[in-house]
C-alpha cells in the first residue's frame, strides 16, 4: 500500500465516505436497496469528482453476494467485490473511449453484451470520456442501449456531455456530478493526513484545495507532492502555509503583489528595481510573466464581481485575498485590462529575446508611461 499514489489509495470504497455529490449518491443508494437498478447511466461532470469511483461502488453493489436485503453497502469482502477492486472481474468492464474510439471495440463490446455474466448477477460496463467515440462507435452503443440484456449495466461517464448525441443521453438515467467546494475537499485533505499521520496547520490545507480547481484528484495529487516534500523537512513537524506556498510556488504572490503596487503608483524606478532584484536571486522572467498574468487575472475577476468571487477560482490564501481586494479598490478596471493586455504579450516576446528580462521592462515602462 505504501508507495499507492495517494488518489488510488483513498478511493472510496463505501457510498459514505463519498465526500459531496449528495443528490447522485442518494438517488443510487435508493435504487440499490429497493433492487430498482436501470440499465443505463450517464454520469457527466469534471474530472476528479467521483464518477469513476460511484460506478466502482455501484458495480460492487450491485453483485455483491452478502449484501442484506435493503441494504445499499457493498461488502468488500466477497469474491464479487475483491474481483472487482483488483480489476480483474470478468463481468466488470471498463473501457477508456478516449483510446478504444472505434467501431470494432463497441461490436466487440455488443457482441460480448449477449452473453450472460461469467460468475455474477449483472455484467457491468463503464465507457469513460464517453464523448470521445467516433460517430460510428456512438451509433452502434445506441443500438445496444436500445435493447440492453437485462444482465446489463451501462454507465457512461464523460467530462463533455454537450459533444454526445442526445439520442444516446435520453436513453440513459443522467446524473450530473459538480465540483466540489472549497470545505469538502479541506474535510476530505483532513481526514487523509490523519491517516497518513502528518500534520497541518488548518490554512495550509485550505491552501491545497484551493488550487486544487474543484477536483478531488487533484488535490490529492498536491498533497502527495507536499508529503513527499514535507519528508525531507522531518516527520514530526507541523505544515505551515508558508510551505505550501514554497512548494506550489505561491510564494510569487507576495513579490507579485508588490509590483503590482508599484505599478498603480506609477513608479517606474521601484518596479524596475524589483524586477532586478528578483531576477538577480535567479527568478525565471518567464515564470514572473506567467504568474503575473494569472495575478491580474485575478483582480479583474475581484474587479468586476466583488462579492461573488468563488475562492476556488481566485486560488488564494484568504489573507492574500483581503491584501488583493484592498489593492484592487484603487484600481480602474480600464489599467487592469491596459496592464493584462501589455503583459500577455511579454509572456512570448519573452521566449525570444537575448535578453529574458527586458520584454518585463519594456511593458513596465509602458504600462507607467503609456505612449502618446
Ligand atoms: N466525491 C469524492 N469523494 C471522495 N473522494 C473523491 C471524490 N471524487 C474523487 N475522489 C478522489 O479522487 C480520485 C479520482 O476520482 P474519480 O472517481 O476517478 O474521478 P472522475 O470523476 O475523474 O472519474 C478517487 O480515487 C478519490 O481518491
Ligand atoms: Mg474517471
Ligand atoms: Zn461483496
Amino acid at each position: 500500500m505504501a508507495n499507492l499514489v495517494l488518489y488510488r489509495k483513498y478511493r472510496p470504497q463505501t457510498f459514505a465516505e463519498i465526500t459531496g455529490q449528495e443528490h447522485v449518491v442518494q438517488t443510487i443508494k435508493n435504487a440499490i436497496s429497493l433492487g430498482a437498478i436501470s440499465h443505463a447511466y450517464i454520469f457527466s461532470g469534471p474530472r476528479g469528482s467521483g464518477k469513476t469511483t460511484i460506478a466502482r461502488l455501484l458495480a460492487k453493489a450491485a453483485n455483491c453476494r452478502e449484501r442484506k436485503p435493503r441494504n445499499f453497502e457493498p461488502c468488500n469482502k466477497c469474491s464479487s467485490c475483491l474481483e472487482i477492486m483488483g480489476t480483474r472481474s470478468l463481468d466488470f468492464i471498463e473501457i477508456d473511449a478516449a483510446s478504444h474510439r472505434g467501431i470494432d471495440e463497441i461490436r466487440e463490446l455488443r457482441d460480448g453484451v449477449k452473453f450472460a455474466p461469467v460468475k455474477e448477477k449483472y455484467k457491468v460496463f463503464v465507457i469513460d470520456e464517453c464523448h470521445q467515440l467516433t460517430k460510428e462507435a456512438a451509433n452502434a452503443l445506441l443500438k445496444t442501449l436500445e435493447e440492453p440484456p437485462n444482465h446489463a449495466i451501462f454507465i457512461l461517464a464523460t467530462t463533455e456531455i454537450h459533444k454526445m448525441i442526445s439520442t444516446i443521453i435520453s436513453r440513459c438515467q443522467r446524473f450530473d456530478f459538480r465540483k466540489l467546494n472549497l470545505a469538502e475537499i479541506t474535510s476530505r485533505l483532513e481526514f487523509i493526513s490523519d491517516r497518513e499521520n502528518s500534520r497541518f496547520e488548518k490554512s495550509a490545507l485550505e491552501l491545497i484545495a484551493l488550487n486544487s480547481g474543484g477536483s478531488i484528484r487533484d488535490a490529492e495529487s498536491l498533497l502527495d507532492q507536499v508529503l513527499a516534500f514535507a519528508g525531507d523537512l522531518g516527520k514530526d513537524r507541523e505544515i505551515k502555509i508558508k510551505d505550501i506556498k514554497e512548494l506550489l510556488g505561491i510564494a510569487d504572490v507576495e513579490i507579485i503583489g508588490k509590483f503590482v503596487d508599484l505599478l498603480r503608483e506609477k513608479n517606474a524606478a521601484g518596479a524596475l528595481k524589483l524586477l532586478q532584484d528578483i531576477f538577480e536571486k535567479g527568478y525565471d522572467p518567464q515564470e514572473f510573466s506567467k504568474a503575473l498574468i494569472r495575478y491580474l487575472r485575478q483582480v479583474l475577476i475581484l474587479k468586476i464581481s466583488m462579492d461573488s468571487v468563488n475562492p476556488i477560482l481566485i486560488g488564494l490564501a484568504k489573507e492574500d485575498q483581503e491584501k488583493m481586494k484592498a489593492q484592487v479598490e484603487k484600481f480602474s478596471q480600464k489599467e487592469i485590462q491596459t496592464a493584462l493586455n501589455l503583459f500577455l504579450d511579454v509572456e512570448n516576446k519573452t521566449k525570444y529575446s537575448s535578453i529574458p528580462q527586458l520584454p518585463l521592462e519594456l511593458a513596465t515602462v509602458d504600462f507607467i508611461n503609456p505612449k502618446e
